[in-house]
């Protein structure tokens, strides 16, 4: 009778929770939204160039833009933990303040991943995503991207320069963030080598990171033609267009 009643407690909780965490799930585009407009607007650019901590009308001035609809994005990023908000002086209005996740919103620098989320969030991408049910059901062959935009992702890179512009700056992020890790724990891996030879090593960022650490290795940076011929130029790596298939 006790573990029956215990049961239906749990169950009650669960329902309740349900009612609950179902919201997350109806507006749950909405964090990537805000982060993304967080992006696109620069709101962690402008308070890194301003130095500090910085009030709602210093920032929509910096921005440009309307205070009204920039404190309730605000609201939201203080909300997610992405920036910080913090009284300025006892009696002075409140500042934002950056925190290590707003510093990865900066359109550049060793940490940033704003290339990698804009990337992910793009019209572009997320329409993939729209047909995972009907490739699920069989009722698309091809892999979604292609069924979608009607070649896949290389050939519409290849068509469509800004899209292959963002996508090589997103993996240059994941690049810049793994490959120093890789280098300070596996070491040991490149002594006694000295050519490597990087296949689909996008712009070269990796490449790039590697014969910097270890100078006595030459790379050989080979990618689609189009994506090597925006690749960086580096002395000891040279750069090389082709076809892996
Ligand atoms: C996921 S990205 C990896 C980028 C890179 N390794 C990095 O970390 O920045 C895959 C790469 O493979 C390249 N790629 C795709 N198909 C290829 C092919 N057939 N021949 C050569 N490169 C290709 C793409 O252009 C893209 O740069």
């Amino acid at each position: 009778m006790e573990d029956k009643q215990r049961e239906l407690g749990g169950e009650e909780k669960e329902e309740e929770h349900a009612k609950v965490k179902i919201w997350k799930y109806v507006f749950g585009f909405v964090e990537i939204a805000v982060v993304k407009c967080a992006i696109e607007l620069g709101i962690a650019d402008a308070i890194e160039s301003h130095g500090s901590p910085m009030t709602l009308l210093e920032l929509s001035s910096a921005l440009r833009c309307d205070p009204s609809p920039l404190y309730r994005i605000m609201r939201v990023l203080v909300h997610l933990k992405i920036f910080k908000e913090k009284p300025a002086t006892q009696l002075g209005p409140k500042v934002y303040a950056q925190t290590p996740l707003s510093k990865r919103l900066l359109k550049s620098g060793q940490n940033s991943m704003a290339a990698f989320i804009l990337l992910e969030s793009s019209p572009v991408m997320l329409a993939s995503w729209h047909g995972l049910s009907a490739r699920i059901q069989g009722n698309i062959r091809n892999p979604v991207f292609e069924e979608v935009h009607g070649e896949d992702l290389w050939s519409f890179g290849a068509a469509n320069p800004d899209h292959t512009k963002l996508f090589n700056e997103a993996m240059a992020c994941d690049a810049r963030v793994v490959v120093p890790a890789v280098i300070e724990s596996c070491i040991e891996v490149f002594k006694g080598l000295d050519t490597i030879v990087d296949v689909g090593a996008g712009t070269g960022t990796a490449l790039c990171l590697l014969v910097e650490a270890c100078p006595w290795i030459r790379g050989i940076n080979f990618d689609l033609p189009h994506v090597v011929s925006v690749a960086q130029e580096y002395d000891s790596i040279e750069n090389v267009g082709g076809d892996m298939c």
